[in-house]
């Protein structure tokens, strides 16, 4: 008696979890570095999307539990590992979107800067394998000195000839994310309306949030200027210090590593309304690359959106003029670091 009163239970739980089973559509994700303190995190976001078939997670070591762990959850993606140079290929074969968060963080007292010397032969050695296995995917790279790593991986598939600089981009939706955070807190304006473009690189000064074009429009004295650019420009720097020696970010940025994924499979699956900052190539400046809003489609960047560099203030424009040494001196540097190898 008791099985048959569960049988409908189980069956309607059967059904639904089927349901469940059920993409809405099957992109193919690949985390270079998923065991890491962004990694698992973003492979937890990544495995709730609707839009994800199949999740291949990759790193040097640790991802077999993290990838048993995640399969589990009853989301329509296909979880897999992938442990080690041998395996990176298969991981990489068919994948839409490649997100590279592997390398070090800093501790206090570092500049982004200074782990290039380690992650620049690691974001070189993981773009290799993805120019020879999947040179269509949309490349989403974390790993710092971004100013430097996205040069390198333009560099690396320029010399193995699959160079798409519309399917390339350095990740910096953080630095959106924690501006129109301080700007909502400091304006008590509704989260959910604010935008503020953020535009440059990702590195100290060379982040410029333009809070002139904040939208909705707010007004902002000389001081609020300045003091929020300061504090976008150093929450990083701020999240090094409260870890103490333990990492940098990693649960805000899996956040937003996690959404611009999602706007990046929104763009494959058609939808032609979706705009980000990132760190491009781009001819809006003098320089080879540049963050700024961008729209993007099925194959990549659709459009830089030049407007928001028009009409900035006397501090933007300043600060603008200001980072472009340094901006320019960390592309060469990545740019070098690739066409110096034997
Ligand atoms: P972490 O040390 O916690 O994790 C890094 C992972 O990379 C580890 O699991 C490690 O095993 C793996 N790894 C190392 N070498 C590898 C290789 N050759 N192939 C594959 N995987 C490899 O570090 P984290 O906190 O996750 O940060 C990762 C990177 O992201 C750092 O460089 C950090 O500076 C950067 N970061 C960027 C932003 C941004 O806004 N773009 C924000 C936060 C952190
Ligand atoms: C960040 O902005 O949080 C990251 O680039 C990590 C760091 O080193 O600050």
């Amino acid at each position: 008696a008791l099985r048959a009163s569960i049988a409908p239970i189980a069956q309607k739980a059967n059904q639904r979890s089927q349901y469940a089973l059920q993409p809405q559509a099957s992109y193919k994700v690949a985390i270079l570095g998923a065991a890491g303190g962004i990694g698992q995190p973003l492979a937890l976001l990544i495995k709730m999307s609707p839009l994800v078939s199949a999740l291949n997670l990759y790193d040097i070591a640790n991802v077999k539990g993290v990838a048993a762990d995640l399969s589990h959850c009853n989301t329509p993606s296909q979880v897999l590992d992938f442990t080690g140079a041998s395996e990176l290929g298969n991981c990489l074969k068919g994948v839409n979107v490649v997100v590279i968060p592997a390398g070090v963080p800093r501790k206090p007292g570092m500049t982004r800067d200074d782990l290039f010397n380690i992650n620049a032969n690691i974001v070189k050695t993981l773009v290799e394998a993805v120019a020879d296995n999947c040179p269509d995917a949309f490349i989403h790279i974390i790993s710092n000195p971004v100013n430097s790593t996205v040069p390198i991986a333009a560099e690396v598939l320029k010399q193995k000839g699959v160079y798409d600089p519309k399917k390339l981009f350095g990740v910096t939706t953080l630095d959106v994310v924690r501006a129109n955070t301080f700007v909502a807190q400091k304006k008590n304006l509704k989260l959910i309306d604010v935008d503020v473009p953020v535009v440059g690189g990702h590195a100290g000064i060379t982040i410029l949030p333009l809070l002139s074009k904040t939208k909705p429009s707010v007004s902002f004295t000389d001081e609020e200027v300045e003091q929020l650019t300061v504090r976008i420009q150093n929450a990083g720097t701020e999240v090094v210090e409260a870890k103490a020696g333990a990492g940098s970010a990693t649960l805000s940025m899996a956040y937003t590593a996690a959404r611009f994924v999602e706007s990046s499979l929104r763009a494959l699956d058609g939808d032609g309304d979706v705009y980000e900052c990132s760190f491009v190539q781009s001819d809006l400046t003098d320089l080879p690359f540049f963050a700024s809003r961008i729209k993007l489609g099925r194959k990549g960047i659709e459009a830089w959106i030049p407007s928001d560099l028009e009409g900035l203030t006397e501090y933007e424009q300043k600060a603008l003029e200001a980072l472009k040494p340094e901006l320019k001196a960390s592309i060469e540097k990545g740019i070098a670091f690739v066409q110096k190898q034997p």
